[in-house]
């Protein structure tokens, strides 16, 4: 576990390292650090981490680029875990928006940016991002234009200064454990949780990409990898994660 005081993005620098380095299976690199001055969100958005931890997890995974279907979903939910670990009334507020996501009422907590270095043939490097508000930012919620959670509104009592290791610390343990089951077994054995969680299960919701509306329906929870169920006029779709955002039908 290396942690810096500053740089760019932690994704950036672990999808560099991973690119020089020798893959083993055993080799988990976790880079953690107190500022990012580029730091990366989905679809290439800038993520503003001031208010909130910003780590990425280097984890070598024996699995052809195929079999990551459903990886960001087990993240973001490994992630709740250690959060209900850590704190059970904040655990039971958080909800997840497809495709990973953590919320609470409707509010981005934390945001998962996956980026995979091949390794050769069933091998890769997944590199895992999170970014989890620590405190609300109400000015960055005005730049932002969006509703954002903070882990404090929910914690109690919160204190990141006297204990800043407990919940990285918490969010390692599940991926741990979430990277085994998920290397034998994918994302099935873990669909179940996931839609215990799921926040817009059977919600009206429209698909999203620069903002231009891609599909709309009723949101029909997930399947086995991770796909989003998707009823439309048309019928059911398996939405893959890819290059969309799920918004409410009001937002
Ligand atoms: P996604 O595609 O990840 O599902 P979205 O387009 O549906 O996202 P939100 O999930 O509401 O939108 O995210 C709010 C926007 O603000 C996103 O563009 C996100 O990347 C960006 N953002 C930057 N920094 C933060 C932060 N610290 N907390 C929440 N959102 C942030
Ligand atoms: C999103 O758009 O929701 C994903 C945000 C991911 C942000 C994290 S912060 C740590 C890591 N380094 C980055 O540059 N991005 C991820």
């Amino acid at each position: 576990v290396e942690v810096v005081d500053e740089t760019g993005s932690t994704n950036a620098d672990l999808t560099q390292a991973c690119r020089a380095a020798t893959w083993d299976e055993d080799d988990v690199h976790v880079r953690v650090a107190y500022r990012q001055t580029a730091g990366r969100g989905r679809q290439g958005r800038p993520w503003q981490g001031q208010a909130g931890l910003t780590f990425s997890v280097a984890m070598p995974l024996a699995l052809p680029p195929a079999r990551l279907s459903g990886l960001s979903l087990a993240v973001g939910l490994a992630v709740a875990e250690a959060l209900e670990q850590c704190d059970a009334a904040l655990g039971a507020r958080i909800g997840l928006k497809w495709p990973n996501d953590l919320q609470i009422d409707g509010r981005k907590l934390a945001g998962i940016l996956i980026e995979s270095v091949p390794a050769g043939p069933q091998r890769l490097w997944a590199v895992i991002g999170i970014g989890l508000n620590l405190v609300r930012d109400v000015r960055m919620e005005a730049a932002l234009g969006r509703a954002l959670a903070g882990v404090a509104e929910a914690m109690t009592p919160f204190d990141a200064q006297r204990d800043p290791t407990r919940i990285p610390g918490a969010v390692l343990e599940r991926l741990a454990c979430m990277r085994t089951r998920f290397v034998a077994d994918g994302f099935a054995p873990l669909a179940q949780a996931w839609s215990a969680r799921d926040a817009y299960r059977d919600e009206p919701v429209r698909l999203l990409h620069d903002g231009v509306v891609l599909a709309e329906g009723v949101a029909r929870g997930v399947d086995a990898e991770g796909h989003l169920l998707l009823e439309t006029a048309a019928g059911l779709e398996r939405i893959a994660s890819g290059e969309v955002s799920l918004r409410g039908a009001g937002a």
